[in-house]
């Protein structure tokens, strides 16, 4: 029954937007598309499972199928008045940027006025926050879109072997753009969502409790590592590697800073967000979503670099740091407070939305208003290839 269910589900809302016509009376509601005021962005099933079964709302009330899903997770969950809906992208960039096209440019729903929360767990950097943390980005930077040489090869003078497109040494501006580069999304909505989740009481653990505590006695460049789990306003590091270690976690942290000209404050480092951000701008550009309305939400399942006196293999090999379920469980515990918070100021506050103060969009300036990183609209784009001024140098070093 489920599944053919699920199937009648999926032709009849095909149908309805094909102007089709749908007998069947319990779904005459879906003549209208499905306009979710909340969108969850899961990137696996642990994390989607956070949600399921919890008191607030059943998510399992509707499984959506559309086509260009990822195979792993082939349906949309929504509640039973389809204000909160769920998708589960896939790990990593190529599943995130699939998966959200596919919803984004979907004719089944309108998300003109939706909220997305990107929920996800991540690595933490130790400087910032701790195991089970939940951090709220402004910035999404995309850091190992770069040119690499094995540190073998690598010149004994360069501080990474990471090189920004264009350039020859480490540190440098990319003069080749790519447009996914940096994100940046809705600083005042961002400040909302996280005093919104710092209701929350947060997981913990033992195990989390007792590798914490290698970070130091809460005096040094560690200090937030060594705090119970809280709520911290930082940004995110998307790369599809699962980096770890002092030196490329600190070639990313300034990479970060780099690309940002010096106002990202780097965090957390996951899979996806950069590639989820790409497709949200460019349904944004056609008025089928509002880039104004993304909150990135990732806790901290381990940190991205180990304590002093231990290696890094160890830190991300071997070590049981205890970070994954309490993170898991605050995705939760931090995520509902969001959603509530959203549905219950729904009237007063989020149909209409939280304008934003901050430039939001890519490097382009795709949406519109000049990007605060970057090189400036015209230049990112004479460094894009998309126009003929690119010199044939850089075409060399371009593989795309
Ligand atoms: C939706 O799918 C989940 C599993 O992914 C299942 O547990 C649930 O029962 C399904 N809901 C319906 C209404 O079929
Ligand atoms: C990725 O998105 C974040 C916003 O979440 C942004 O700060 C960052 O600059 C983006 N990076 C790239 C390379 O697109
Ligand atoms: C590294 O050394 C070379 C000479 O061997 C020099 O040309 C280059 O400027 C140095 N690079 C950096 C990043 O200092
Ligand atoms: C904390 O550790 C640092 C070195 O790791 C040390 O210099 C300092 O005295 C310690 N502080 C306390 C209060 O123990
Ligand atoms: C990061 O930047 C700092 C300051 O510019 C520099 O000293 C350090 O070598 C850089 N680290 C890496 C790994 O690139
Ligand atoms: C919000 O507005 C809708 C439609 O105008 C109304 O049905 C609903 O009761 C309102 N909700 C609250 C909490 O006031
Ligand atoms: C960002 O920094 C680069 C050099 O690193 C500079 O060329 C550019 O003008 C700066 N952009 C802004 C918006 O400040």
């Amino acid at each position: 029954m489920p599944s053919l269910q699920k199937f009648v589900t999926s032709l009849l809302l095909a149908g309805s937007v094909l102007g089709a016509q749908v007998t069947a009376k319990q779904f005459s509601h879906h003549d209208e598309k499905i306009t979710p005021k909340v969108f969850i962005v899961s990137m696996f099933e642990p994390e989607a499972k956070a949600w399921w079964n919890i008191p607030e709302f059943n998510l399992l009330a509707h499984n959506i199928t559309i086509p260009g899903l990822s195979p792993l997770y082939p349906d949309i969950h929504c509640t039973e008045d389809h204000e909160v809906c769920q998708l589960i992208t896939g790990e990593s960039e190529i599943n995130a940027a699939a998966t959200v096209n596919t919803v984004a440019f979907s004719p089944v729903f309108d998300l003109k006025k939706t909220y997305f929360l990107v929920a996800g767990i991540a690595g933490v950097s130790p400087k910032r926050a701790t195991l089970g943390s939940a951090t709220f980005a402004r910035y999404a930077v995309q850091v190992a879109l770069q040119y690499q040489i094995d540190i073998r090869e690598l010149p004994s003078n360069y501080s990474t072997s990471y090189i920004p497109y264009g350039r020859v040494f480490p540190g440098k501006y990319p003069t080749t753009i790519y447009g996914t580069e940096v994100f940046e999304v809705n600083a005042a909505l961002r400040t909302v969502a996280a005093n919104f989740a710092r209701q929350a009481t947060l997981a913990d653990s033992a195990t989390a409790q007792a590798y914490r505590a290698h970070y130091g006695n809460g005096t040094g460049e560690y200090k937030a590592a060594t705090l119970a789990p809280g709520i911290v306003e930082c940004d995110t590091a998307t790369s599809d590697v699962y980096y770890s270690g002092n030196l490329l976690a600190t070639a990313f942290e300034n990479t970060s800073k780099l690309l940002t000209n010096g106002t990202g404050d780097y965090c957390s480092s996951a899979q996806e967000d950069n590639a989820t951000l790409e497709v949200l701008l460019r349904a944004a550009s056609h008025e089928l979503a509002d880039f104004a309305r993304i909150i990135v939400m990732r806790t901290a399942s381990d940190f991205d670099r180990p304590y002093p006196g231990a290696s890094a293999a160890y830190n991300l090999l071997l070590a049981n740091q205890g970070g994954f379920e309490p993170a898991l469980e605050n995705i939760y515990r931090a995520g509902i407070k969001v959603v509530q918070g959203i549905l219950n100021d729904w009237n007063t506050t989020f149909a209409e939305g939280v304008k934003p103060t901050n430039y939001i969009g890519d490097i382009f300036g795709t949406l519109g208003g000049e990007p605060d990183f970057g090189p400036g609209t015209a230049q990112a784009l004479a460094g894009s290839g998309a126009y003929k001024k690119r010199s044939l140098e850089g075409r060399s070093r371009r593989r795309g």
